[in-house]
């Protein structure tokens, strides 16, 4: 049965019906309480959703739409190992993969445990031996300088999450990321380093990205030129993270330099996978097993935790509601801590990748809205640029606020300001300014209209006590169990992503187009024609 269909998706469009034009303040008024009530804490993170446009009935009907969904049966299946990403035939365990167990957990006739820590044991030798010097370049320099090649999920969850944890990063050892095929990234990245102490970490899952490969290739070009063209250097300043053995040994990298993973880890999944070596490498070993243990408790807290008070479930039934009952159509993710400056792009791929689906499980057409637009830049830079629009603007924008009470550096109690503006700004989108209030201040009657803030704009707040390796684990997972939560209740397959492939294709096609030295075939639309016809004529061709 579709989701729409069932008595339990009525039941929310008939209470929608009822308390959708409901405001915060009256919610407030009616439940004073609300601001303690309506929290639910895992692990360390502690999440209030009482400035949502909710009564505790919309989440009872929301936890009855979990079921009704299937989500307990989807999760298990999932944590199984069952083959839940349909269209590609393959299990979903990224969950194993921070596991502490160290065997058990057999699929497809293999132990997916023993597997996940024989090569974290790997990376973990290997992470030492470059933070202590042990590994050394060609020419016997110690390495001062880690260069992440990759793209998407092999790029966003260690570029993300290096920024996040910096605090607690090796400092003598430069960190860079590159990948965009816009050769000034790479050039940018590079410009500066030594070839004799950089090692390059070639991070991706099919090993046949263009982006990646391209990237990878002018690398070893840029160090085979710096050291004197010995093709042997590359041995010790490359290394694999891949799925694919054959075409890393096809580009030249030595196997032994490999650290695998397998095709039940989705790419915008891996970042607990060997994707997050340059990571390891950056925090070493022990941090980095409390990031997994982070992971990990939060996994634990989904697969187990009933719906109402079930933190990863409940972004998830809380988004569904504001997503197909009040029409939203994004989500604003605002971190107030520099260090998540990169977890709304980290987000916008693991949410936007994972259910921007228009098809069912079954292949039919949905019938309800699915996946949101997610965006979002840190607070309090956030405030003097787009705030304006969701205090004041006609847009629906539920946003999740995130703030961790003690800081990483707390330079003459600056972190107490910053923190009065994580409070500051929800309270203002809930509770906003009445004409009365405004009139109150003296303000012209004819001004009064623009000052007025309506409110009722829902926000969650998520607190955690400090940004610590296993904090981070704990709200990344979180996040990614809101998206499995999500796809369930839609009924499509949140682990492929086949709509990226068309671009793919084109692009390779029309690459001999701008490369030609002659007229290439003007066969394409007219708009693309004409483009190629610019670009052509712009580098003089
Ligand atoms: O183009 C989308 C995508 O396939 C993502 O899902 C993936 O994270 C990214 O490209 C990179 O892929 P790979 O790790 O295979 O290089």
């Amino acid at each position: 049965m579709r989701i729409s269909e069932t008595p339990e998706w009525q039941a929310l469009t008939e209470h929608h019906r009822e308390i959708g034009d409901r405001h915060l303040r009256d919610l407030f008024a009616e439940e004073p309480e609300r601001g303690t009530d309506l929290v639910v804490t895992a692990g360390d993170l502690r999440l209030d959703y009482s400035k949502n446009r909710l009564t505790r009935e919309t989440v009872r009907l929301l936890a009855a739409l979990a079921d009704a969904a299937g989500l307990r049966e989807r999760t298990k299946a999932m944590f199984r190992g069952e083959h839940v990403n349909t269209t590609e035939d393959r299990a979903v365990l990224h969950v194993a993969l921070r596991d502490p167990a160290p065997s058990g957990l057999v699929v497809d006739g293999r132990d997916v445990n023993t597997e996940a820590h024989e090569v974290l044991g790997r990376m973990a030798s290997f992470a030492e031996r470059v933070r202590s010097g042990e590994w050394t370049g060609h020419t016997g320099e110690r390495i001062r300088a880690v260069v992440n090649i990759g793209i998407g999920g092999s790029d966003l969850g260690p570029a993300m999450a290096y920024q996040a944890l910096r605090d607690y990063s090796e400092r003598s050892i430069t960190f860079r990321f590159v990948s965009n095929i816009d050769p000034t990234d790479l050039a940018e990245a590079t410009r500066d380093l030594d070839p004799a102490s950089t090692l390059f970490i070639v991070a991706s899952k099919t090993f046949t990205t263009q982006e990646t490969l391209t990237n990878a290739r002018e690398a070893r070009r840029w160090l085979l030129e710096g050291l004197g063209g010995d093709e042997a250097a590359v041995a010790k300043h490359f290394a694999a993270v891949s799925t694919n053995a054959e075409k890393v040994a096809d580009f030249g990298i030595d196997t032994d330099n490999m650290f695998g993973f397998w095709d039940w880890v989705g790419g915008r999944y891996s970042f607990t996978s060997a994707i997050g070596l340059s990571l390891m490498v950056a925090i070493g070993p022990e941090r980095y097993r409390e990031l997994l243990d982070g992971f990990h408790a939060m996994d634990q807290h989904f697969r187990t935790a009933p719906w109402e008070e079930n933190l990863p479930a409940l972004l998830g039934l809380i988004s569904v509601w504001y997503i197909d009952f009040f029409g939203t159509r994004t989500q604003a993710v605002l971190p107030y801590a520099q260090y998540l400056a990169r977890f709304p792009a980290y987000l916008q791929q693991l949410c936007m990748e994972s259910n921007g689906k228009s098809v069912r499980l079954d292949g039919s057409p949905v019938d309800v809205a699915t996946g949101e637009i997610v965006w979002g830049e840190p607070g309090t830079n956030g405030q003097h640029a787009f705030y304006q629009l969701l205090h004041q603007g006609t847009v629906l924008c539920p946003a999740d606020f995130i703030a961790f009470a003690q800081p990483n550096h707390d330079l003459d109690g600056m972190h107490d300001l910053f923190l009065s503006n994580f409070l500051a700004q929800p309270r203002a989108l809930a509770f906003g300014r009445t004409a009365e209030e405004v009139a109150a201040d003296g303000t012209a009657p004819d001004v009064v209209p623009h000052k007025v803030m309506p409110g009722n704009h829902p926000s969650s707040a998520i607190v955690a006590p400090k940004l610590t390796p296993s904090t981070l684990g704990q709200l990344v997972a979180a996040y990614e169990h809101r998206v499995f939560t999500q796809g369930v209740v839609w009924g499509i397959n949140s682990f492929d992503q086949w709509g990226v492939e068309l671009g793919k294709v084109m692009a390779n096609e029309l690459a001999p187009k701008l490369q030609s030295e002659g007229p290439p075939d003007y066969d394409s639309d007219s708009s693309t024609n004409a483009l190629v016809r610019v670009l052509r004529e712009g580098r003089g061709r």
